[in-house]
């Protein structure tokens, strides 16, 4: 029987009990670490480094090397499965991803396959096999995807956008294309999480980084629905005594706190909310987990005022099971370390008064 050294997390997010609140960041291998930078400029660009398992295992372990996080998650990207689909992924310094060939019409999307995962997208299941292998059931390996809304955003767009005019256009002119698009990414991203269990992967976490643009109408029909689609489809395994036999889902709407009974009715594990959220005000706590929601920026500043920002956070969520600590959004580039250093310590110090046995 498979056995984690620290189970904390995975026990979080099936609201059973725990000695302390468990923590992981969003982006914790990145930028902001000087080894990360180190091996980025070895290796030349961010795409080697995903598509290198050996430098993806070791970029995903740079960030528990240093700190006491309570979750690894395997170095990746969302976009990987527009790049298998054919658009052509680059990275141009300073602007975000772009895709050589982006999304314009029907036929355009009649002629996207659907990516095999252990063809074109093996690169990723043999990180996730290494990187398992290496952590020796220290910690959780957490698998991930982005969903099929924010995964068409940038496939219309052909890259980052800040209006999203262009797919906005589709969703009220041309709906059935935009439906068809997404249906077949949620069938894709279901085939590949599958595909991320399969390999090793513990959890799951769907990044809607982009549902919160949507009007409370169109998030329900086109971003929620289809991780709906794609849930139906994930083999989870099922709860038992031993923890790791089951695999619990995170969705993660980005400016999704308005909508938060329709996601947790989704029938996910856990909700991942951003820092507008506040923890007090979420319903059915101790049912379903909650991932969050400590603002990035609080990282600038100094101790005092993290150790301030975390017991806000603790003490919003209260006494109940079910708590994964996290930042709202992505760590910023430019964070102390010491400063990291200290909020994990802190989550982990002060969360103690909010369990017991
Ligand atoms: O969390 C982790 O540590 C795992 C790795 C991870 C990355 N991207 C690494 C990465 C994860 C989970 C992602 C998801 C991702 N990628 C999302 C969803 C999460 C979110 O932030 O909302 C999105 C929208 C993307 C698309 C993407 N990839 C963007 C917008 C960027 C940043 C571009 C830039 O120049 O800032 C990337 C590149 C990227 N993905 C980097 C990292 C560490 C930076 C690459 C680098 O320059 O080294």
């Amino acid at each position: 029987m498979y056995q984690l050294k620290n189970d904390r997390y995975l026990r979080a997010l099936q609201c059973l009990p725990v000695d302390y609140t468990p923590v992981w960041m969003m982006r914790q291998a990145g930028r902001y670490l000087p080894e990360y930078r180190d091996l980025r400029a070895k290796a030349g660009d961010f795409m080697t480094m995903c598509q290198t398992p050996d430098l993806a295992c070791e970029v995903t372990l740079q960030p528990l090397k240093r700190f006491d996080l309570d979750a690894a998650i395997i170095f990746s990207d969302i976009l990987t499965i527009p790049d298998a689909m054919g658009l052509g992924l680059y990275f141009e310094t300073g602007e975000g991803p772009k895709f050589k060939q982006s999304i314009q019409c029907l036929s355009d999307i009649h002629q996207l396959p659907i990516p095999d995962p252990e063809q074109s997208l093996r690169y990723v299941m043999d990180a996730i096999r290494l990187t398992k292998k290496e952590l020796d059931g220290t910690v959780p390996l957490i698998g991930f995807s982005g969903s099929p809304w924010t995964l068409a955003t940038y496939m219309i767009e052909g890259g980052s956008s800040k209006a999203f005019t262009k797919i906005k256009k589709m969703l009220y002119s041309d709906p059935k294309a935009l439906h068809l698009l997404l249906e077949k990414l949620a069938n894709s991203v279901a085939i590949y999480l599958n595909a991320q269990i399969e390999a090793g992967a513990q959890s799951i976490m769907i990044f809607d980084t982009w549902g919160g643009v949507l009007s409370h109408q169109s998030y329900q029909t086109f971003s929620l629905d289809y991780m709906k689609l794609i849930l139906s489809q994930l083999k989870q395994g099922k709860k038992s005594q031993n923890i790791t036999s089951y695999v619990p889902v995170t969705l993660f709407t980005k400016g999704g706190g308005l909508w938060l009974e329709n996601i947790i009715n989704s029938g996910c594990d856990a909700i991942g909310v951003d820092w507008t959220v506040d923890l007090s005000n979420v319903p059915q706590k101790g049912q379903i987990a909650v991932q969050g929601n400590l603002d990035p920026s609080v990282l600038y500043a100094d101790k005092q005022i993290i150790e301030a920002n975390v017991d806000a956070v603790l003490s919003e969520f209260g006494y109940h099971n079910g708590h994964v600590f996290n930042l709202g959004h992505g760590i910023h580039q430019d964070i102390p370390l010491e400063h990291v250093q200290y909020l994990i310590d802190a989550v982990h110090r002060q969360s103690k008064r909010f369990h017991h046995d």
